[in-house]
C-alpha cells in the first residue's frame, strides 16, 4: 500500500493519505450475503469467527498458511485495541473492524513521502476570515447539512492509490458547483490524477494544485466519462468532455474553526487536511470523533467537511472520507468541533470562489 505525504504548513506539516484497499456495498439488511457481515458489529465472537467473516466481507488473499498466520496474529491484536477503546468510560466514538484490521501500524504508515510547501506561495491566495454563523439550538442538531441538501456525491474509495488530494479536490468542486448552479455532477479523479504533470498522481499533492490545474485546464470530466482507476494512466482527457470548471481558491483562515463555520454555511463542502495517523481514525467505527493523540499541523489526509452541528450534545464537523463504506459511519466522521482544532480540521481549508459548469 502506499500513502500521500505532503508538509502542508505550520512549520511541519505533513500530508499521508492513506488507502483502504477495496471497494464496498453498504451493509443492508435485506441482502442475504451482507446480511451475514453485520455480525462484525458484535465484537464479542471469536477472533478467528470474525477473520473469517472480515476476510470474505473484504476480499482479502493471503497467498500462504503463513501470510493468513501473519494477518491473524495482527487482526487479533488490533481487535484487542478496538475492544480496550470500546471498553473505556466516557469515550464519545466507537472502534470497529475496518478494512485496516489486518495491517500493521508500519503499513498503515508506510510509503509515505514528504514534501514541503512554500509558505511564500500560500500568501498569493485570498483568506476568507469571516466568523458569523448559525448554531444548534438542540443537543442533536446539524445547523448545516450539505448531504441533505443534494450537494454531496455518494462515498468514493480511493482504494491503493495515494489520491486523497484528488478527491478532496472533486469534493469541493462538486459541491461548490452545485451551490452555484443547482447542478450535482461527480467529477473526475483520474483524470487529475493522470493529467496533472506537475503533482505525482498516486504519489499525492496538495489539493490546490490540483484545483488550479483544473481551472488552466478549463474545466474537468464526469466520473462517468473518465472513471477512477487507482493507479496513474496515460491521460486520456481528449475522449471527454468538461463540465464543470471551478477557479479563484480562498483559503480559510487557518486554524479558526469559526471562519471555517461560516465558510460552510456560506460557500458549500469545504476541502480540509487532516491528521489521521492515529488507530483511533483507522478503525473510526462511529459517534464523535476526538484524536487524543492528534496533531494540528501534521496534516496527512485530505478530506472534505460537508457540514456542522451538534450530535448526543457535543460540537461536531461532518466530514466525507473515501474509504469506502465500511469505514467509519457508512464512510463519514463526526469530528470534534471547537475543541481546539483538533486533529487540525481547520488549519488547512480551502475552496474555489468561482464554478460554472457546461
Ligand atoms: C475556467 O477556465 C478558464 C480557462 O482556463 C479560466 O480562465 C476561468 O477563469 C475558469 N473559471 C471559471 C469559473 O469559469
Amino acid at each position: 500500500m502506499r500513502f500521500c505525504l505532503f508538509l502542508v504548513l505550520l512549520v511541519f506539516s505533513i500530508n499521508v493519505c492513506a488507502q483502504s484497499t477495496q471497494s464496498k456495498k453498504p451493509l443492508q439488511a435485506n441482502d442475504k450475503s451482507d446480511s451475514q457481515y453485520l455480525q462484525l458489529e458484535n465484537l464479542n465472537h471469536e477472533d478467528e469467527f470474525l477473520f473469517e467473516l472480515f476476510n470474505s466481507k473484504f476480499k482479502k488473499k493471503y497467498e500462504t498458511e503463513s501470510e493468513s498466520m501473519f494477518r491473524l496474529k495482527i487482526f487479533k491484536k488490533n481487535l484487542e485495541q478496538i475492544r480496550e477503546h470500546n471498553s473505556l468510560e466516557g469515550v464519545t466514538f466507537k472502534m470497529g473492524i475496518t478494512q485496516f484490521v489486518d495491517w500493521t501500524r508500519e503499513e498503515y504508515l508506510a510509503g509515505l513521502q514528504q514534501k514541503k510547501i512554500n509558505l511564500d506561495e500560500r500568501k498569493k491566495y485570498k483568506v476568507f476570515s469571516e466568523t458569523g454563523h448559525l448554531e444548534s439550538t438542540s443537543p442533536d442538531e446539524m445547523v448545516i447539512n450539505w448531504v441533505t441538501k443534494g450537494a454531496v456525491t455518494a462515498i468514493k474509495d480511493q482504494k491503493d492509490c495515494g489520491s486523497c488530494w484528488t478527491f478532496s479536490a472533486t469534493g469541493v468542486m462538486e459541491g461548490r458547483n452545485f451551490v452555484l448552479n443547482r447542478k450535482l455532477i461527480s467529477l473526475s479523479e483520474s483524470e487529475i490524477i493522470d493529467c496533472d504533470q506537475n503533482c505525482a498522481g498516486c504519489n499525492g499533492c496538495l489539493v490546490e494544485h490540483g484545483l488550479e490545474w483544473v481551472a488552466s485546464n478549463g474545466g474537468l470530466c464526469s466520473e462517468q466519462d473518465y472513471p477512477y482507476v487507482p493507479s496513474d494512466q496515460v491521460c486520456s482527457k481528449s475522449k471527454c468532455k468538461s463540465q464543470v470548471n471551478c477557479s479563484e481558491i480562498v483559503f480559510v483562515k487557518s486554524g479558526d474553526e469559526d471562519a471555517l463555520a461560516a465558510a460552510v454555511q456560506k460557500f458549500g463542502p469545504i476541502s480540509i487536511s487532516i491528521d489521521a495517523s492515529t488507530a483511533s481514525f483507522e478503525f473510526y467505527k462511529g459517534g464523535v470523533y476526538y484524536g487524543q493523540e492528534c496533531s494540528p499541523s501534521l496534516l496527512d489526509h485530505d478530506i472534505l467537511v460537508v457540514g456542522y452541528g451538534t450530535l448526543n450534545g457535543q460540537d461536531v464537523w461532518l466530514v466525507k472520507n473515501q474509504w469506502g463504506t465500511s469505514w467509519g459511519d457508512n464512510g463519514y466522521v463526526y469530528m470534534s468541533r471547537n475543541r481546539d482544532n483538533n486533529c487540525g480540521i481547520a488549519s488547512s481549508a480551502l475552496f474555489p470562489m468561482r464554478c460554472t459548469n457546461y
